[in-house]
């Protein structure tokens, strides 16, 4: 298979192939996973205390709420907790520190792609909860997931805060279908799912008027201007939002002010955008609980029980393999 190259030969990287991929497709998109560099993590942080950003709140809110119904409902005596991409565990911590306090007997362990993040992680573990047994697993999920397969305790996946969301709908089936298959029948899966709700509360979140979502968003062209040598002109750009209520899609666009030329060093090439031409760069998406279940159903789990906030905006909801 050919593979594309970059001005001297060398091969680009997966962020470059990517941007390649994306800036030539028709309409243009770029991957949002490409938006947590340093400055991009730091700024979702500060998402993540919007009071616009109800997500957060609504799943801390769960925690807090139904630590023990969550345990009861894993049900087991000894248990495996895997959680998917754990980030800096904060909302996690809420539960982990009630089922030390219940005595459950389970170990930790928080799977990354980032060695940095897991060693944060361990470390603000270490010293907020001494007595937990932590094991965290550096690797891509699925791999690790096969790695652990055929062990005889009983697994408790946990994939929070609206991620699945960042998938199309197809995407989330195989994604979850692999979870399913990297499990056995009777395991677990905790998902963190943003629910359908009035359009105006989601545009808001992700339209706030201090523009910080905006700023998250044009990050990604300061990504590219300084990983890939592009002399994006961030003015010359604008953040775009919008909400489909039937397919639950909300869309973040980065739409071109004017008819321009970007180039892009990494690339040897330039790219024309023409005056209100827009790149797709993000997909979150809201689920209806009727669409929740077929999701379950068809990627080989079954509803256990849903966990809501008290408005109803999110769901963590427990699968089982079956
Ligand atoms: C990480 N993910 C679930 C967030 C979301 O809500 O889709 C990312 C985000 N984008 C803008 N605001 C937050």
């Amino acid at each position: 298979m050919a593979t594309t190259q970059q001005p001297h030969s060398q091969p680009l990287t997966a962020f470059a192939r990517d941007v390649l991929q994306g800036l030539s497709a028709t309409p243009k998109m770029l991957p949002s996973k490409y938006f947590y560099d340093e400055q991009g993590d730091k700024l979702f942080q500060q998402i993540m205390r919007m009071p616009e950003y109800y997500l957060t709140d609504c799943e801390l809110e769960i925690f807090e709420n139904h630590k023990e119904g969550i345990l009861q409902a894993f049900g087991h005596r000894r248990f495996q907790l895997l959680e998917l991409g754990a980030g800096d565990g904060m909302k996690t911590k809420v539960l982990l520190r009630h089922f030390l306090e219940r005595g459950a007997g389970f170990k930790y362990q928080p799977i990354d792609i980032s060695r940095n993040v897991l060693l944060e992680l361990e470390e603000s573990l270490r010293a907020e909860l001494p007595e937990l047994d932590v094991k965290s697993l550096e690797g891509d999920y699925f791999q690790v997931l096969h790695e652990l397969r055929g062990g005889v305790q009983p697994k408790v996946v946990f994939f929070l805060g609206a991620n699945i969301g960042n998938y199309t709908l197809e995407r989330a089936a195989d994604f979850l279908r692999s979870i399913a298959e990297a499990l056995n029948p009777g395991d677990l899966l905790f998902l963190g799912v943003d629910l359908k709700k009035a359009p105006e509360v989601i545009l808001n979140a992700y339209n706030d008027p201090a523009g910080i979502t905006a700023a998250f968003n044009l990050n990604l062209l300061r990504r590219m201007n300084r990983e890939l040598g592009a002399n994006f002109e961030l003015n010359d750009f604008k953040h775009w939002e919008t909400y489909n209520p039937i397919s639950g899609e909300a869309k973040s666009y980065l739409v071109s002010l004017k008819s321009q030329h970007v180039f892009i060093k990494a690339l040897n090439r330039p790219f024309h955008f023409e005056a209100w031409e827009a790149i797709e760069v993000e997909l979150s998406r809201k689920y209806s609980l009727s669409e929740l279940e077929t999701l379950a159903k068809k990627t080989g789990f079954a509803v256990r029980q849903h966990f809501f906030d008290k408005k109803k905006y999110f769901v963590d909801s427990l699968w089982r393999v079956e």
